[in-house]
Order: structure tokens, then C-alpha cells, then sequence
């Protein structure tokens, strides 16, 4: 596949992109710093220059592909105007992107706990803007599947995970989310469902059959 994933220089990408390429697919990642394109060519990946609040139509970046992955976010350095930028406007730009080119499916790499928001003024506008993304994508009509992981270590992956519709808040290591990815894109099945994914004893390589099996 010819796959697009926007946040092309993020920790999760980062992890992903390798993996995606050892899989055969042809791995896109768009990023604003053009110091970051050496980084994703290391990995694999072919770099692609743009700046996701700069532009209104991101299209062109975009361009053809068979499956686009929104990785990006605003990050927890930044206020509250970039949460609505990045992690909803920029999400936003990806679903009108994919449905100009003809990109049929989307994964949204969102957040667990968006619909009991918590913690500071700043957080609660970034699950706000994560559940508006997720939202305007269950509404694109596009083959979705959305990625709902619990707080994000920079631990070594530990190759179990526990992903379900629902489950309690915990955590994840990045490069164990970016596994689980890998496999969720090999599944088209996995299209219009929505799963929490936090660390748990079920190996990666299995999790996509077993959340699949808990939807009927
Ligand atoms: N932190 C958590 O505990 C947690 C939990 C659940 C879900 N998530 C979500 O998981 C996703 C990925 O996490 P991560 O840790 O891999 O993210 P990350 O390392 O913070 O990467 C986000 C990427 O987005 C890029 N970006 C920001 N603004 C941009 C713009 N205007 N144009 C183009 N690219 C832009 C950043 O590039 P620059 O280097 O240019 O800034 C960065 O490479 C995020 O959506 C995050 O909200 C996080």
C-alpha cells in the first residue's frame, strides 16, 4: 500500500514507519521542519514538507495513497490555540484531503477518556478538539478506524496490549502503539470501529482479531 501519515516526525511515527516498510508498503510522512526529512529517510519513509496550520488544503501534500494515518498533534509544550489547530483542524484537513483524493481509508491516532474530560484548562480543550476530530471523522463517510490509546510512555515495547472498545485509563509504551498500528492497517476489517489500547497481555500480533471478536 501507498500510505500517507501525517505527524511524519512524531514518536509514534517514528516507531511506525519502519515497521510499515519491512511490511512492503510505500510510507509518506508529511512533517513542517525540513531538518526532520533526513530522519524519515533513515527510516524509511520519504519525506514530505507541510505545515498543517499554515495550509487550508492539504491535498496536495497528501496526494495518492491507499491509507492515510493522522499522527500529529500540538504536543504538551503548547497552549490552548494550537490544540484546536492541530489536534482538531489539522485532523479535520486530513479527512477533506483524503475525500478530494479518493482515499478511502483514515486511522486517527486519538485518546482514551475523551468523553469524561479532565485535568487543566488546557487539557480539557485538547480532549475537546480530539473528540471534534474523531466526531467529523465517524461523519466523512470515509472507512475509518479510530485508536483510542491510554497515556504514552517512551518505554520499550513490551509486545502485549489490551485493545477493546472500552477499557480503564493506563499507559503504553509509543513503540507498542506503532505495532499495533502496523497491524490494524493490514485489516481492513478494523474499518468504521473505535478502540481503547492500553498495555496488556495479549500479544500485538493477536489484538486485532481478539477486538475484533469482542464487536461480533
Ligand atoms: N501524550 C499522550 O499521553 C497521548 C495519549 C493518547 C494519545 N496521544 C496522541 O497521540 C498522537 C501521537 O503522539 P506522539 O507522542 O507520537 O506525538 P508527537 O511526538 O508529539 O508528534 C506530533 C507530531 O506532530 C507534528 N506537528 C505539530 N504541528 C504540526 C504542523 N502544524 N504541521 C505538521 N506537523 C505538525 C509535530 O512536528 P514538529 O516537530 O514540527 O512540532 C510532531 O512531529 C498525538 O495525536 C497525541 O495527541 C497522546
Amino acid at each position: 500500500m501507498d500510505i500517507c501519515i501525517v505527524g511524519g516526525h512524531g514518536k509514534i511515527a517514528m516507531h511506525l514507519h519502519p515497521v510499515l516498510v519491512k511490511n512492503g508498503h510505500h510510507v509518506r510522512g508529511i512533517i513542517r521542519k525540513p531538518e526532520q526529512a533526513k530522519d524519515l529517510q533513515e527510516a524509511g519513509a520519504e519525506p514530505v514538507i507541510c505545515d498543517i496550520e499554515q495550509e487550508d488544503d492539504i491535498s496536495k501534500a497528501v496526494g495518492n495513497a491507499d491509507l492515510v494515518v493522522f499522527a500529529a498533534g500540538a504536543g504538551p509544550g503548547s497552549g490552548a490555540e494550537r490544540k484546536w489547530t492541530v489536534d482538531r483542524d489539522g485532523a479535520v484537513k486530513l479527512i477533506d484531503a483524503a475525500k478530494q483524493n479518493a482515499i478511502k481509508r483514515y486511522i486517527m491516532i486519538s485518546a482514551m477518556g475523551l468523553d469524561k474530560p479532565r485535568g487543566n484548562e488546557v487539557f480539557r480543550v485538547y480532549q475537546k478538539a480530539k473528540a471534534e476530530a474523531d466526531e467529523a471523522l465517524r461523519k466523512s463517510g470515509l472507512d475509518y478506524t479510530i485508536i483510542k490509546p491510554g497515556r504514552l510512555t517512551d518505554q520499550h515495547g513490551t509486545g502485549k496490549v489490551s485493545l477493546a472498545p472500552h477499557l480503564d485509563r493506563g499507559e503504553i509504551p509509543r513503540e507498542d502503539v506503532a505495532h499495533l498500528l502496523a497491524e490494524v492497517i493490514e485489516e481492513p476489517e478494523m474499518s468504521g470501529l473505535t478502540f481503547d489500547l492500553v498495555s496488556g497481555n495479549t500479544p500485538i500480533e493477536d489484538a486485532v482479531r481478539v477486538a475484533l471478536s469482542l464487536t461480533g
